[in-house]
């Protein structure tokens, strides 16, 4: 079985290179000529742990490649995976038109069975497009070859994703043919561990599926992040109240860290996309929608935090943010919480200077329209005669900092850390102002 991998961004690369690697012979194509050229010359357009080596063992192995030419990635694979994006339109829903635009492209070029996989993240209902799409241009140069259309959302966590592809908790493939389950089944045999990880549903059940697993995860981190804010009033501490939580199996520990609100490309627009596809349903998705505008508060609460302590008027107020991808592993900027926390700070008057281990080089890219900031390249440059640090991702090397350095650097011993990466008491006993989040 040969496989086709359409997009070959976090998802579509990760997807391909982990086939490859189970020994599957996998060709990686992306309308992107920068992107597969950088993988054509042994590197990566994105950061992700791991996955250089693996890319570069699987093409030195011959069962790996990368093309922009359409033609040939139709003809090399008899599973075709879609990996493309599925940004939110103007009103909240997917916007679809990467995914049908690469259904055509299979419609025009193929000349035998395929097995059509939408991987990307789509709208129920999504299948039955993609199949009328590939129909229509199969329709157009007089052909009726034999299609399948088959749904199998991923789950991977940027970071985690090689882990999360390669052991995955589940597959889940929602499948309406007998001939396409059996190439699915066939395809996953690797990836079974000691029990069964293949889930066969429906289409539709499968489609919704994924939205339904982000969006709960997002109602949990939304949850937590209103409790810490009351725990803050009612002088209580939510780490301590994340463990007793936490320590019930039926609610368990993960996704019930509170922050500064959930980024990233998936939760905002999966959680935005459940919302608006209940909408034209005539379904109102009440707590989702909650769950949305707390997300949105939350990336202001650190904001707050520092307002209340200077006042409105930030002019002349300099501040060090530590973190600016979504989360940490990742160089990933889409929906940062960063980016919403720098531009109140410097809309104030306040000059920001930030530092990120692996995603300065993308946040210039997306925040250079941002007056005022400026991009340290070591974690105590950005210090220097800063008025406070605020901390925005939980990276590791900001775990035990060098508390001395901090002081000496900083205008005073100011920290606004969004994700809770000390221990109050000890903060304070090294005579530090320490502000966190619901504690
Ligand atoms: P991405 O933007 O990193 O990559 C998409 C790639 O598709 C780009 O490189 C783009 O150039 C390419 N592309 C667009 N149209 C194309 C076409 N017609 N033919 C070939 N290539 C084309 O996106 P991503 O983060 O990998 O997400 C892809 C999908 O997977 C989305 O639906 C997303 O919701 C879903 N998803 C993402 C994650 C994640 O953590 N990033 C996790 C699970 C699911
Ligand atoms: C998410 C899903 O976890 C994954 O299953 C899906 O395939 C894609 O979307 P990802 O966006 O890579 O993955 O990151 P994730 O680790 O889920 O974090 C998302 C956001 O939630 C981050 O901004 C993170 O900081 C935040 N978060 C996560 C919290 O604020 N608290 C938590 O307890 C967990």
């Amino acid at each position: 079985m040969k496989i086709t991998v359409i997009g070959t961004g976090y998802v579509g690369l990760v997807t391909g290179t982990c086939l490859a690697e189970t020994g599957y012979h996998v060709c990686c194509l992306d309308v992107d000529p920068r992107k597969i050229e950088i993988l054509k010359q042994g590197g990566i357009p994105i950061f992700e742990p791991g996955l250089e080596d693996m890319v570069r063992r699987n093409v030195a192995a011959g069962r790996l490649s990368f093309t922009t030419d359409i033609a040939e990635s139709v003809a090399f694979g008899d599973v075709q995976f879609i990996a493309v994006g599925t940004p939110p339109d103007e009103d909240g829903s997917a916007d679809l038109q990467y995914v049908l635009a690469a259904a055509r492209n299979i419609g025009r070029h193929m000349t035998d069975y395929k097995v059509i996989v939408d991987k990307s993240t789509v709208p129920v209902g999504t299948a039955d497009l993609v199949k009328a799409a590939v129909a229509e241009t199969l329709a157009e140069r007089g052909e009726s070859l034999e299609f399948s259309v088959v749904s199998n959302p991923e789950f991977l966590k940027e970071g985690a994703a090689i882990d999360d592809f390669m052991r995955p908790d589940r597959v889940v493939i929602g499948v309406d043919d007998e001939r396409a389950a059996a190439m699915m089944r066939r395809l996953y045999a690797p990836f079974q561990r000691n029990h069964e990880r293949v889930l066969l549903m429906d289409v539709r059940s499968a489609e919704l599926t994924k939205y339904a697993a982000n969006a709960m995860l997002a109602t949990r981190i939304s949850f937590m992040n209103e409790l810490a804010n009351l725990a803050e009033s009612l002088g209580a501490d939510i780490e301590q109240v994340r463990l007793g939580m936490g320590s019930d199996p039926r609610i368990g520990y993960h996704f019930l860290y509170p922050g500064v609100g959930y980024g990233g490309s998936c939760f905002p627009k999966d959680v935005k996309a459940l919302v608006q596809t209940a909408k034209e349903n005539g379904h109102d998705l009440r707590v989702l929608s909650a769950v949305e505008e707390a997300n949105d508060l939350q990336k202001l609460r650190l904001v707050h935090k520092v307002l209340a302590r200077f006042g409105d008027d930030l002019s002349g107020r300099r501040f060090a943010m530590w973190g600016l991808a979504f989360k940490p592993n990742t160089d990933d900027m889409r929906e940062a919480p960063s980016r919403v926390i720098a531009e109140e700070l410097s809309r104030r008057g306040a000059e920001v200077v930030a530092f990120d281990p692996v995603a300065t080089h993308e946040a210039q890219r997306v925040m250079g329209d941002i007056a005022h900031l400026s991009f340290a390249d070591d974690m105590m440059a950005a210090l220097q005669q800063a008025d406070a640090l605020l901390i925005v991702t939980e990276w590791k090397m900001f775990r035990a900092p060098d508390l001395d350095a901090v002081k000496r650097a900083l205008k005073q011993p100011l920290v606004f850390d969004g994700r809770n990466m000390y221990d109050p008491a000890w903060m304070r006993e090294q005579g530090f102002d320490y502000f966190a989040i619901g504690r």
